[in-house]
């Protein structure tokens, strides 16, 4: 008797709760089962329906994202998702609001599905990521740590757009100025007139670099205290994380031609001049960068290779960010980046990250006409550096090449 009326209250009980699930999903469930939650969409996206709430990066089933939706909406309100359309039309501010997601709301539609070749390369990238933290015979500073043990100023270089989901780490040399611009035009964090700066290439450089534009994990401490680092790793879960990459070489080449060929006055009194004093013999270098450049005055590349390769260097302070580590700047064995591009490719990757980050309809990569630093330049730029040099730098700058699949260049070591 009492177990079978303890069984019937069970029942609608559950049938209550079902019931009460149904009707709070509904909507969710219902505008959201029709397509696959993939990172990549790998068929032509015109079957789709064409709103997208929020970032779909997360390899769970929709059923469960649309519970982590749901849940956000108490976590953080206004950050993450589009609010919905029907919600802001109440508000007076509606006409703005409206104004500013529309874009969002459209749907680029592509005919063709991305080229297996460019998902082929980005699961290998991904993979030899995986493969090199898992490989003890890849061995660099801080690779056994885990996330909680990164120090919050070694997560400077992390941006953050919680309006589309995207986590970026910038690596100075690497196209950074202009993936800056797209996480700002993203973020719309710039206004011009009242509304969002929608060109990359309109945004001024000095406004690109100043940190105050970019929303940056280091900053998490500020903004939400000791629940920082949880929420960190909740985005770093949620989130779709890229960055950008080049020949790690090559980037030394570009950093000593952008700071110390060309004149730079910031680069050239905390840098050249220490360089300039122990290595070439001027004890007492040319107090400005005009000067110094009036007489002829710079360091050499191989002075810069004797800088990086100087004990006393980091002792000092740690490597600058131009020609620092990209394992040091962006930690990729803590962190599951999603998207790896070479700046080797970088068209080709900017298309396919901006479309699997879905906001190829808000921007467009800007096509550099700049002069790029060419690899086939390596052999003249290093014939000044002596062999031991070099082969003492590749050692600095060897889990770079192996994380992200650079070759060991045989030719400049092997001499
Ligand atoms: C909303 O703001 C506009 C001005 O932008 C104003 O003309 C209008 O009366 C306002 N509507 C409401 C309902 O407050
Ligand atoms: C680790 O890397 C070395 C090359 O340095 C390779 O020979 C070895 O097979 C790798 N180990 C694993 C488990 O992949
Ligand atoms: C990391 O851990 C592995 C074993 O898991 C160990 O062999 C290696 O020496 C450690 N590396 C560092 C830098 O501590
Ligand atoms: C960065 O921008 C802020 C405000 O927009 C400004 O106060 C600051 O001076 C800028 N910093 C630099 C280095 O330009
Ligand atoms: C690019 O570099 C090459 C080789 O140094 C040079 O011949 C060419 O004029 C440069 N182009 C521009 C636009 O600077």
């Amino acid at each position: 008797m009492g177990t079978s009326r303890m069984f019937r209250i069970f029942v609608v009980l559950g049938s209550a709760f079902m019931i009460l699930l149904i009707i709070i999903y509904w909507d969710d469930v219902g505008a959201s089962h029709l397509y696959l939650h993939t990172p990549v969409s790998p068929g032509p996206k015109i079957l789709h329906p064409p709103p997208q709430q929020r970032p779909q990066t997360s390899r769970t089933p929709s059923f469960l994202s649309d519970i982590d939706a749901f849940v956000n909406q108490f976590l953080e309100p206004g950050t993450g998702e589009p609010t919905d359309p029907a919600l802001t039309d109440t508000s007076n501010q509606s006409e703005k609001a409206e104004e500013r997601y529309i874009p969002r709301r459209e749907w680029k539609i592509h005919l063709t599905p991305v080229a297996a070749e460019l998902r082929e390369r980005q699961e290998q990238r991904r993979r030899l990521l995986q493969e090199m933290c898992a490989n003890d015979s890849v061995v660099f500073p801080g690779k056994n740590r885990s996330f909680d043990d990164i120090p919050n100023k070694e997560l400077d270089h992390l941006i953050v757009d919680d309006r589309h989901g995207i986590i970026y780490c910038y690596v100075p040399k690497v196209a950074c100025s202009n993936w800056k611009r797209i996480m700002i035009v993203l973020s719309e964090s710039l206004l011009q007139d009242g509304v969002p700066q929608r060109d990359p290439l309109a945004i001024h450089r000095d406004l690109v670099h100043n940190s105050s534009m970019h929303f940056t994990f280091n900053k998490f401490w500020k903004r939400y205290g000791k629940f920082a680092r949880h929420l960190m790793k909740v985005k770093l879960k949620k989130y779709t994380k890229f960055l950008f990459v080049r020949d790690p070489f090559v980037r030394l080449i570009s950093a000593y031609r952008n700071k110390f060929e060309l004149q730079n006055e910031d680069f050239y009194r905390r840098f050249a001049q220490v360089m300039l004093r122990r290595y070439a013999n001027q004890p007492t270098p040319p107090a400005s960068v005009d000067e110094a450049f009036a007489v002829g005055i710079h360091p050499s590349f191989s002075h810069f290779i004797q800088y990086l390769l100087d004990p006393q260097t980091e002792k000092d302070m740690p490597f600058n960010e131009h020609w620092r580590q990209v394992y040091r700047l962006c930690h990729p064995c803590q962190i599951q980046y999603d998207f790896v591009g070479h700046l080797e490719t970088a068209e080709e990757d900017a298309e396919h990250l901006l479309r699997q980050l879905r906001v190829d309809n808000v921007v467009e990569f800007p096509t550099s006409h700049r002069n790029l630093t060419a690899s086939s330049w390596e052999s003249d730029w290093f014939s000044t550096v002596p062999v031991e040099a070099r082969r003492e730098l590749y050692k600095l700058y060897e889990p770079d090449f192996r994380l992200f699949g650079y070759d060991r260049p045989d030719s400049l070591l092997n001499e």
